[in-house]
């Protein structure tokens, strides 16, 4: 794309201006409640492609498809009974369901797979983009491939600045992590934990259970793009796991930038200890507090510290999907 890339707030012309885009094949980023998305018509070999290339997304790794209603998703998937009450249940909302795919879905959005991850966005930009597109948009997180994922339209921009026309600037992101990926197939799985919490799911799915790491139990990844070091600020990150709360502190460096994350099971009295050894401290009151400012936090922070210690939060609710990323963003 040549020249500059503008931002604006999603509104009539603006959409309006998206969705031509996207119909003519171009790639736009726009916001969902979970994270901003870099969108294409999902039923657009070449779109796709162009999404492959600005992110630098490995080859291996499907993309979700955003549709704006159940007529939409039957169009690309074959919807059994059970998922099509699960779906209406949970839609809009932060929750992709992974479907059989139906041949009208090119071969590059799945990646050569059977299936096709589907959600509809709980955004009133992103709904309207896909409903004027008059298709489904297949929409990564909208970040260079292994960065921590885009809160704000200011995160694209970092990212892809000249390189995309347009990001639908609709503000911080609500939830500030990327969906829950469901499987229905045999038993149901989530295969990535995400905005929508394995207890809330688990009230709808008895049965539920959490894909183990594939590391862990050592078959193929379930969800490709688990398989990849992710979310990664450009400085280390070091996780503080809670049996080090005590003791992390007289290992630390001399002349270093530091800064500190903390939930409320960190000991205060500990914080006090520590005032000369960190620039800054950054209080997350719960899980659903440190899910909406994690990836803005981390992207702040590689720009004014040398490390980022994150003390372990609880895994409870939210909590559950911050501790999966900041592991993996501290390559754990
Ligand atoms: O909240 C979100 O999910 C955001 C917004 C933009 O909707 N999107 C997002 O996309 O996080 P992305 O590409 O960063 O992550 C998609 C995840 C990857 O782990 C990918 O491997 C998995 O979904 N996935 C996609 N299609 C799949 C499929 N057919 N089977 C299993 N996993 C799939
Ligand atoms: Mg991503």
């Amino acid at each position: 794309m040549a020249g500059k890339t503008k931002v604006m707030k999603p509104d009539a012309s603006s959409i309006s201006r998206g969705a031509s885009l996207i119909k003519k094949g171009e790639v736009v980023a726009f916001p969902t409640e979970t994270v901003y998305g870099l969108g294409a018509n999902a039923l657009d070999a070449n779109a796709v492609r162009k999404i492959f290339l600005l992110k630098g997304r490995p080859a291996d790794n499907p993309i979700i498809v955003h549709v704006s209603s159940i007529a939409m998703l039957q169009k690309i998937a074959k919807v059994d009974a059970r998922a099509l009450t699960l779906a209406k249940k949970c839609w809009p909302g932060p929750l992709t369901i992974i479907f059989e795919k139906k041949g009208i879905m090119p071969a590059n959005v799945t990646c050569g797979l059977p299936t096709v991850a589907v959600r509809m966005p709980a955004n009133k930009a992103a709904l309207a983009l896909i409903r004027e597109s008059g298709v489904p948009i297949a929409a990564p997180s909208a970040n260079i491939s292994g960065r921590p994922s885009p809160t704000s339209a200011m995160h694209v921009l970092e990212d892809f600045d000249g390189k995309i026309p347009l990001i639908l600037d609709g503000g911080h992101t609500k939830i500030g992590v990327e969906s829950t990926v469901l499987s229905l197939a045999g038993t149901p799985r989530i295969l990535r934990l995400g905005g929508f919490s394995y207890e809330k799911l688990k009230k709808l799915i008895p049965n539920l259970e959490i894909a183990g790491h594939p590391k862990k139990i050592g078959g193929p990844a379930l969800s490709p793009g688990t398989k990849y070091r992710h979310y990664a600020p450009s400085v280390p990150l070091m996780l503080v796991e809670k049996k080090e709360f005590g003791t992390f502190a007289s290992k630390l460096k001399a002349g270093e930038r530091r800064v500190l994350f903390f939930g409320p099971n960190f000991p205060k009295k500990t914080i006090a200890q520590l005032a000369g050894q960190f620039e800054y401290f950054l209080y997350f009151k719960d899980g659903e507090n440190a899910a909406r400012r994690l990836f803005d936090e981390l992207r702040d922070s590689e720009k004014k510290y040398d490390r980022i210690y994150f003390c372990e939060i609880e895994e409870r609710g939210a909590g559950r999907a911050v501790m999966e990323r900041v592991r993996r963003a501290a390559g754990k």
